[in-house]
């Protein structure tokens, strides 16, 4: 009995934990957020750890170029493959200024960071 409500205890916390991690950024790049949710998130996580890996100067020469060196950081790494085509694709080309604005605003010399609600 005592193992059980034990058991039920750790999934709880897990699950509260799980929730708050998950909490939704308030971004003012909407649109950008979506691209990065569909095309880094899943090797990234939010936008809040994954904008973290460059500053806003960064993120701007990641980009550039047709993402040129974006692409090169992602070259021979496992199931890349994939991200490797959007960087290459007509939908990046148009998405670049939106997908730029949202890694800018979750840059690690942001001093605007989204909070979590
Ligand atoms: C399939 C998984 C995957 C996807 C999708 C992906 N990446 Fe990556 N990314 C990696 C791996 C693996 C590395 C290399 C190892 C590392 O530095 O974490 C990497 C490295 C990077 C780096 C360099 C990090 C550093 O510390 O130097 C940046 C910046 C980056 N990715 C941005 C992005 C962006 C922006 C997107 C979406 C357009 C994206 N990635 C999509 C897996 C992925």
């Amino acid at each position: 009995m005592k193992i059980i409500n034990i058991a039920i205890a750790s999934i709880l916390i897990v699950s509260i934990s799980y929730a708050k991690n998950r909490g939704i950024h308030v971004v003012k790049e909407k649109e950008g957020q979506k691209y990065y949710l569909k095309e880094c998130a899943k090797c990234h996580h939010s936008g809040k750890i994954g904008g973290n890996m460059a500053t806003q100067e960064e993120w701007k020469e990641l980009l550039e170029n047709s993402a040129a060196k974006l692409i090169a950081l992602h070259k021979g790494e496992e199931n890349t493959t994939e991200v490797i085509r959007y960087l290459k694709s007509k939908r990046f080309e148009k998405e670049h200024n939106k997908l730029l604005k949202f890694l800018q605003e979750f840059a690690n010399d942001s001093e605007d960071i989204p909070t979590c609600i």
